[in-house]
């Protein structure tokens, strides 16, 4: 049976955390956003949100990066995480906790999970852990040895430039197959949720072709957590990485906090396709065995590609959150963001399809509509707002349009859609525009139907508050600065936006002028993409952004 605490009304969400041996690009970007969205909107809706994010700094990649530049790993670490998190400031990411691997709390979970794996037994009543030797071939890019399904050309795709390493040692084990059968039934059935349905597929293709146990130690990485029971040994940077879920809510030092939201709570990952298995497989079977809940929901989203390349460090072909940010505004780029491709599958940026989109939503559709609005109420009614009369069969019309549009809202959001979620929002400026222009409010003026006017003028400025609250997890800049102009205050903006209670409708209050919110877009900046699909004759990613 699934079971969604999501109703108890508490959402942890997570992105992953991020390596430091690069610098974040607009891959990141694109789940950080993401999950900024979702938490937003889940407090918009009354949800009680704690949103998780941070970075892997462990690992024999990152020691290996930080001794090419010089410095001590923990060195790199400090000087690197800056850059994320300069990042997630420039896209006013609201996250309630950044962690980093290196930290003490993190470190200290992880002793604890750790101990507990040691000492579990599984379902079989063996050890869950063993002693073992490992053969094989190692990617570093990845962090994981390569099974023959993962190899195409003597390489791993994601990391076609490194040769994996041939790799021989002694590892403690995790005993994945002891959990195979539990865990297979809860994806079966949804009890651990994973979406796209294709993803869920793809993960029970992976028990149809057989699973190995996996290593939970590394031998001769020493930039790692010591395993408590062997100190000759660090948690492999995985078992390291994903206990950032727990040890980022308490897991090691605050059981109360950790409980609340682990236990009482919806747990939402998101994340690319490139580490489902580790999320989907190797994770929910480690808390099983020492008796945690695995997570209720995984959402996998596509790539974001250049020239049908994932965008990556490894192939060169980065571009930065900043460039975006340059030329859309923050609340620009988070929406390009959060709408230009379908949430799940992969996205080829093309710079004149962010331009189109830019303009046709928000510069159009919902900057023209406040325009026009506001600029008929300052004009006509010194800037008072006129009660929304729904009366007459028109604005009927548009009152059941936007009730919809809310409804859809919150139904996308619980199926983790960002997409159709802010469709819904901005259908309600669209179906307003359309009523605007029916009943031609700047006639009504001339033919000085003051009455006629002020219907017309209140329920469209309705309309604008509700489609602004509704956008105002994808634009969290601009929607509270909307919101001022039509008369409310910061106090008011804070509880509808942040914690979901209702407040007064905007009738009576007094606009304020203001500049357009979203100018439109037409001449490029900087490099937020190729204009058109085609090679370029230099590394792109080179020129935008030389590599670390
Ligand atoms: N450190 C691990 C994750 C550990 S989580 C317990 C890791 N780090 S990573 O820096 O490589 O980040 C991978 C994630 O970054 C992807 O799953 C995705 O969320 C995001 N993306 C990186 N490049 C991306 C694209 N080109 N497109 C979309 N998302 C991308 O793996």
């Amino acid at each position: 049976m699934a079971t969604h605490p999501a109703s108890s009304g508490r959402v942890l969400v997570t992105t992953p955390i991020y390596y430091v041996n690069d610098r974040p690009h607009l891959g990141h970007a694109y789940t950080t956003v993401a999950a900024d969205f979702m938490a937003r909107a889940h407090r918009l809706l009354g949800r009680e949100v704690f949103f998780l994010t941070g970075t892997d700094e462990h690992g024999e990649r990152i020691a290996e990066t930080a001794r090419a530049r010089g410095l001590a790993p923990i060195e790199h670490c400090d000087e690197v995480v800056t850059g994320f998190q300069d990042a997630w400031k420039a896209l006013n990411i609201n996250y309630d906790r950044f962690i980093r691997t290196t930290e003490d709390a993190h470190v200290k979970g992880v002793e604890k999970l750790l101990k507990l794996l040691h000492e579990a037994t599984g379902p079989d009543g063996r050890p869950v852990i063993y002693e073992g030797e490992y053969r094989g071939l190692y990617c570093t890019g990845c962090e994981k040895f390569l099974s023959g399904r993962d190899i195409e050309d003597d390489r791993c795709p994601l990391h076609p430039t490194q040769a994996p390493q041939e790799i021989t040692e002694r590892n403690y084990f995790f005993r994945l197959s002891a959990f195979l059968e539990q865990l297979k039934a809860k994806i079966e059935n949804d009890d651990i949720r994973i979406r796209p349905e294709g993803r869920k597929r793809e993960v029970l293709g992976l028990f149809a072709q057989g699973l190995d146990d996996f290593s939970i130690s590394r031998e001769k990485v020493e930039w790692g957590i010591p395993l408590p029971f062997d100190r000759s040994q660090t948690a492999y940077v995985w078992v390291d990485a994903l206990s950032n879920y727990i040890t980022g809510i308490g897991f090691g030092d605050r059981p109360d906090e950790y409980a609340k939201w682990w236990n009482d709570g919806k747990v939402l990952h998101l994340m690319a396709k490139d580490i489902l298995k580790f999320h989907a497989i190797f994770w929910p079977a480690m808390l099983m065995a020492v008796g945690e809940r695995p997570p209720d929901e995984m959402f996998i989203h596509g790539y974001l590609t250049l020239v049908d390349q994932k965008m990556s460090k490894s192939l060169g072909n980065v571009i930065k959150p900043d460039a975006w940010v340059d030329d859309f505004g923050v609340d620009g780029a988070r929406y390009l963001l959060t709408t230009i491709f379908r949430f799940g599958q992969d996205g080829e940026i093309r710079e004149a399809m962010l331009r189109e989109k830019y303009n046709a939503d928000l510069a159009n559709d919902f900057g023209n509509l406040i325009s026009r609005a506001s600029k008929m109420v300052l004009a006509h009614f010194d800037g008072y707002i006129p009660e929304a009369d729904y009366s007459g069969p028109e604005e009927q019309v548009l009152k059941t349009a936007m009730a919809t549009a809310e409804q859809k809202f919150s139904e996308a959001i619980d199926d983790v859609d960002p997409n159709h979620a802010v469709e819904a929002a901005l259908s309600i400026a669209r179906v307003a525009n359309r009523y605007f222009d029916h009943a031609a409010p700047w006639k009504l003026a001339k033919e000085k139907q003051m009455d006629k006017l002020a219907v017309v003028l209140g329920v469209t400025i309705e309309a604008v508050f509700s489609c602004a609250v509704h956008l105002s997890p994808v634009l969290p800049n601009k929607v509270p600065e909307i919101m001022q102009t039509l008369g409310f205050t910061d106090a008011e903006i804070d509880a509808r936006l942040n914690k979901g209670r209702s407040i007064a409708a905007p009738a009576g209050r007094q606009i304020a002028k203001s500049p357009p919110f979203f100018p439109r877009t037409d001449k490029r900046k900087g490099k937020v993409g190729p204009e058109k699909k085609e090679k370029p004759p230099t590394g792109l990613g080179q020129k935008i952004h030389p590599p670390l």
